[in-house]
């Protein structure tokens, strides 16, 4: 294979001041991936196979060349990993140092954009090589910028149609790129400035929004949602059974059912408030009824169905999770819902804070319900973890 035209500096020496870590930036996991390797399996993926170069801490020089090498496969003989300087200014120049002989398009990227696209750097790379000149991704800005003094006084509003927030990879001309920066007498803050202020024309191509840096916590944390494969969505399921007692009144669902068989229990019985519990215990992982409410604690003895969801929603929330829905299934030959099923389904989604759907079926003449033992009764619930 030919050696490779193109080259990309990924820039991975700074600390991460703002982000405030025990490690530096490069080196913190965003859902148990490294930002370096994240930005680094992406250079690795283009459809064009490039010179790598890792600029790293001083320190931290065996760890990068480990992660390179992970994130190269058979490709590291295309990797290099330098050290980097104080400023990031410096650490390009660290990069621009080791190019091969056969590159003459140099794209510099910061490893701080660990979830930018491979699409992006194709695009840079092409339209280095379409327009000659240096090539920058560009968003549009969606606020109103002002300008201020240092008391914070509004000095005048910026006309938003001509700024755009600048992002990298930021492509170049290798020889260019390389005279503007032995040319370079103070810091500038990109490297297009750096390639400007060398005299040298710098276009705008479309930025991506997945190419933001991460600067702060906050950033971390959206980085972390983008790339997580946890919903926070929780299912859970219940199920309760008890024996007819005919000579006790029949409370279910929280409610009280006149003229029909009551049902037995250390509580009052209640089996479809319970499976209702144990399907939101089961969701937010917190074990089930007869583990949370012991049938000696005496808050318990003869509680109505309410007593028993009021404290599982309190256990739930205190997990860190409220309820999307709870859906019930009765199977018994009595009580028939269907004249108050509303009622039931209006009283409960009150308790649990969250709609509520109740259905019943009987089983056919067959097993315990169909004798009429006894009811059983299945719930389902949705919960969705809180941000
Ligand atoms: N960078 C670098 N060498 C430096 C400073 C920065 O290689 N001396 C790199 C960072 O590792 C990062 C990119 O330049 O990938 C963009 O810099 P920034 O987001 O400012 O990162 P840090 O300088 O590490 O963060 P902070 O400014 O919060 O300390
Ligand atoms: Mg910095």
């Amino acid at each position: 294979m030919n050696p490779p035209t193109v080259a990309i500096i990924v820039v991975a020496a700074g600390s991460g001041a703002r982000l405030g870590g025990p490690e530096p930036k490069a080196f913190v996991t965003v859902n148990g991936v490294s930002i370096l390797a994240s930005a680094l399996v992406t250079v690795f993926s283009l459809a064009e196979p490039a010179q790598v170069i890792v600029v790293a801490p001083a320190g931290k020089l065996d760890t990068a060349d480990r992660i390179g090498r992970d994130a190269a496969g058979a490709a590291s003989e295309y990797l290099s990993v330098v050290s980097g300087g104080a400023t990031r200014q410096q650490s390009v120049a660290a990069g621009l140092a080791v190019l091969g002989d056969s590159v003459t398009t140099v794209l510099v990227h910061d490893a701080a954009r660990s979830l930018t696209p491979s699409s992006l750097f194709d695009a840079v790379i092409a339209a280095v090589r379409d327009t000659g000149s240096g090539v920058v991704p560009g968003i549009a800005v969606a606020d109103t910028i002002k300008q201020t003094d240092d008391a914070g006084t509004v000095l005048r509003t910026l006309d938003r149609s001509t700024l755009v927030a600048v992002q990298t990879p930021q492509g170049f001309p290798r020889a260019q790129l390389v005279d503007a920066y032995a040319a370079a007498d103070r810091e500038f803050t990109d490297d297009a400035a750096v390639f400007a202020a060398a005299g040298h024309p710098v276009t705008v191509v479309d930025g991506d929004r997945l190419a933001f840096k991460i600067t702060t916590s906050w950033d971390l944390r959206r980085a972390e949602s983008l790339t997580t494969n946890d919903t926070g969505i929780r299912t859970g399921v219940g199920m309760d059974v008890h024996a007819h007692d005919d000579a006790a009144p029949l409370w279910l669902g929280g409610l009280y059912w006149p003229d029909e068989p009551g049902l037995a229990g250390h509580s009052d019985g209640d089996a479809l408030s319970h499976a209702v519990c144990d399907a939101l215990l089961s969701a937010a992982g917190l074990g089930d009824v007869g583990d949370r409410f012991g049938t000696s604690d005496p808050r318990f003895a003869g509680a109505h169905g309410d007593v028993f969801i009021n404290e599982t929603i309190r256990l739930v929330k205190g997990a860190g999770y409220s309820v999307g829905n709870v859906a019930v299934q009765l199977i018994a030959n009595r009580p028939k819902l269907a004249g108050r099923r509303s009622e039931l389904e209006r009283y409960l989604g009150g308790l649990v804070g969250a709609p509520v759907s109740v259905a019943a079926t009987t089983s056919d003449g067959l097993g315990f319900t169909g004798r009429g033992d006894g009811i059983a009764v299945i719930a389902t619930a949705l919960l969705y973890r809180d941000r």
